[in-house]
């Protein structure tokens, strides 16, 4: 069947087309058409998301991504309607542009072959959030076909569990990796799975005991792993988002292979639970600027790895201890900070030298970041499961997964 997910959760407006197949063991996705817009270069100046810049955009690129998206899947088909579209189908879109939008776009395209709709429905930004539900569930009422809420964080959870099935003919020499994925299968789920969700609002470890059957153990009691990166590289001046930025400067002061004269605390690391802080670890980071009368790119550099060198290390303890008490067949590590080389790698480490009875799963590098494509497999799966539409889905900015 096919399926159009739509993510507005934060500063990425995704739509995707899926087309997806079989049952939960083995189900399979191929990716009909994929239109990802970031907002980041715009949420720069203002050194993070700026909620209604962000709902503002999202309003004006969700009617063009979805032709876009329809269009990719070979399901644009043009039509010109000349009645008004219902009022009830757009009676909560109150901004007149975005209105207007959906209304061209509904006549002037016809009625796709879709069975229903997912779109995320938290947790993120309100205002944002609203904007994707608002315009799924004016397709959904002009098209007649369901809309189902996912929780994005599910979203990351299943993004960690997709295969990409290698096309041999795409593949090239130097390259294993097609250029362009468009199939992926969801792994063998063998529970208990323990979901490591790494991202710009979320650091936690989540039990997956059974298809969506949650518990949680661990979390951040302040800021978020991504956050802590994007707050570290504005105090060195470095663009949003932070965390591919500090990144890449680290592994400057990293490639030197010299002995970092500069290190920061592991916060909570002697603490015997799995909960994280990261609140103080960005404060040595402002403390130790301060103190400091000449920041040279070098320095910069150092302080970037030493910042990274400490966040891999809560990491690490954390996900070991995570993993002596929950004792899961899969780790799967999701969301934009999954995209990390030096946690990936320590992560890996870790799990092939002490628990190597364990299938440790990432993300494609495409599906690291927000993206509608892991919120289409969420519905898809939820959809199997038996999961209904509500008949008015509402934002929820801080929905916790399983509720
Ligand atoms: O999952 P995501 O795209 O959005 C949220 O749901 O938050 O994650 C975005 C976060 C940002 O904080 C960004 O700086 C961080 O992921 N991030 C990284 C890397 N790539 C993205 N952090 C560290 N290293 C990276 N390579
Ligand atoms: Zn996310």
């Amino acid at each position: 069947m096919k399926i159009l997910s739509i993510e507005t959760s934060c500063d990425e407006t995704g739509v995707a087309i899926l087309e997806c197949e079989g049952s939960f063991e083995g189900a399979s996705f191929t990716i009909l058409g994929n239109a990802l817009y970031s907002q980041a270069t715009l949420h720069a100046p203002y050194g993070g998301v700026y909620p209604n810049l962000a709902k503002r955009e999202h309003q004006n690129n969700l009617a063009p991504l979805a032709k876009e998206a329809l269009r990719e899947a070979g399901m644009l088909k043009a039509v010109e309607k000349t009645d008004a579209v219902h009022k009830d189908v757009l009676k909560n879109i109150r901004n007149e542009a975005f209105k207007n939008d959906i209304e061209e776009f509904l006549n002037t395209t016809e009625h796709p072959d879709i069975e229903f709709i997912a779109v995320t429905k938290g947790p993120g930004l309100e205002p944002a959030l609203w904007t994707g539900i608002n315009f799924a569930e004016s397709l959904g009422r002009a098209w007649n076909i369901p809309v189902i809420g996912i929780d994005h964080m599910e979203g990351h959870i299943f993004s960690a569990l997709l295969k990409q099935e290698v096309d041999s003919q795409q593949s090239t020499e130097q390259s294993e990796v097609p250029l362009n994925p468009k199939r992926y299968t969801l792994n063998a789920m063998h529970f208990p799975i323990l979901a490591f969700l790494i991202s710009g609002g979320h650091t936690e470890f989540v039990v997956m005991k059974e298809p969506f059957v949650y518990e949680h153990i661990g979390a951040t009691r302040d800021d978020a792993i991504g956050e802590a990166f994007d707050k570290v590289a504005r105090l060195l001046d470095l663009p949003y988002p932070g965390g591919p930025q500090i990144a890449e400067v680290a592994s400057r002061s990293r490639a030197r292979g010299e002995k970092n004269e500069i290190s920061f605390p592991r916060p909570m690391a002697k603490d015997d639970t799995c909960d994280f802080s990261f609140s103080g670890l960005k404060t040595a980071v402002l403390y130790k600027l301060r103190d400091m009368d000449k920041i040279d790119e070098k320095v910069k550099e150092q302080i970037a790895e030493a910042f990274e060198d400490a966040a891999r290390d809560v990491v690490i303890i954390k996900t070991k201890r995570a993993l002596e008490a929950t004792e899961p067949k899969i780790l799967a590590v999701g969301g934009g900070v999954s995209a990390n080389t030096e946690i990936k790698r320590a992560l890996t480490a870790l799990v092939d030298e002490e628990f190597s009875n364990i299938q440790l799963l990432f993300p494609d590098a495409t599906l690291t970041g927000d993206n509608a494509i892991m919120i289409g497999v969420a519905g898809y799966l939820r959809h199997l499961s038996g999961t209904r539409t509500a008949s008015n889905l509402s934002a929820l900015g801080n929905l916790k997964l399983g509720e």
